[in-house]
């Protein structure tokens, strides 16, 4: 029998936090810098990015063991951009995945450091799966570190520091949400793709569900961060104008940044359709994704 979605969540959490815990303790030596990054990585989180992945290899019918190092290494990325987005030179913010951000428990030198070995752990990870062929890890590398750095996910960042204190045009804004959430997401569905050997057609679907994928990830995002309930969301409401940042709420109001959503979420069911990939674990995560309260 096909898992549900809410068996399939709750199946690869635990796993992906099994691994990543085993990967960091064999990786790392006893002390501060260790039991940091562990603390981030035990905190929580949806683990969304290395389900999506997990979801595409089963929506394919593949193992999704397959896939467990590249999503391990995938979660890594994203706790240490967590890390360091909320460090005061960023957003400043004091509870992250329900508990006091990294740099309230430790200090701002420790997260620093914590974010950083996340990110290289992240890499050596790949390069040591006994899953993956030489060539397989090369190109999952090449992708990971473009969606990730000063082309991907850190140039979002860098827009979305740039443009505070400003109000910036929808189509900015776009941009920034692309870069800064989008990739990481669009590498989560365009890795699992790759190791399920998706076709021509199929890769070209679904990057386009990736894409708006990860425009309504952020939009829900900005949304939570206006009328999110504190406890659920495991992060303060708030901090988007308490920074001066500019969100689609902000931009649209709350009317017109649902509606943005749910016609991103129109273009990620379509294209799944296209695919051949609805009525899978992948289609119910979408709907899960747009419809989301943390
Ligand atoms: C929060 O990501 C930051 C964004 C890129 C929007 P998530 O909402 O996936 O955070 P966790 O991993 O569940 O804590
Ligand atoms: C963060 O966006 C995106 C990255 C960490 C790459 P936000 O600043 O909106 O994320 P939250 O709301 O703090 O989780
Ligand atoms: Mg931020
Ligand atoms: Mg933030
Ligand atoms: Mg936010």
């Amino acid at each position: 029998m096909v898992d549900s979605l809410m068996v399939f969540l709750k199946k690869h959490k635990q796993q992906i936090t099994i691994e990543l815990e085993k990967y960091i303790i064999n990786n790392t030596n006893e002390g501060r810098l260790r039991d940091a990054m562990l603390y981030s990585i035990q905190a929580g989180g949806k683990r969304i990015r290395p389900i999506l992945l997990l979801a595409v290899l089963d929506s394919f019918k593949q193992d999704t063991k397959k896939g467990i190092s590249v999503a391990c290494a995938l979660e890594m990325i994203h706790t240490y951009s967590l890390i360091h987005d909320d460090l005061p030179a960023m957003d400043n913010d004091a509870v992250r995945r329900g508990q006091p951000t990294n740099h309230k428990q430790f200090d701002e030198a420790t997260a620093i450091l914590a974010g950083d070995a996340l990110l290289t752990l992240s890499f050596q990870i790949i390069s040591e799966s006994k899953e993956l062929t030489s060539e397989e890890k090369v190109y999952l590398i090449k992708e990971l570190s473009a969606a990730s750095g000063p082309k991907g996910m850190v140039d979002g960042q860098m827009q979305d520091m740039d443009s505070e204190n400003q109000t910036i045009p929808l189509d900015k804004l776009e941009t920034i949400h692309k870069y800064k959430t989008g990739a990481l997401l669009k590498f989560s569905i365009m890795a699992g793709a790759f190791l399920a050997q998706a076709n021509n057609h199929e890769t070209i679907e679904l990057t386009r569900m990736a894409d708006a994928l990860g425009l309504l990830f952020q939009i829900q995002d900005d949304i939570l961060d206006v009328v999110g309930d504190v406890n659920t969301i495991g992060k303060p409401t708030g901090s988007d104008e308490g920074n001066h940042k500019s969100t689609y709420p902000q931009l649209l109001g709350m009317e017109g940044a649902v509606n943005q959503k749910n016609y991103y979420a129109e273009i990620a069911y379509k294209s799944l359709d296209h695919a051949g990939v609805n009525n899978t674990i992948l289609s119910e995560l979408i709907k899960y994704l747009s419809q989301r309260d943390r």
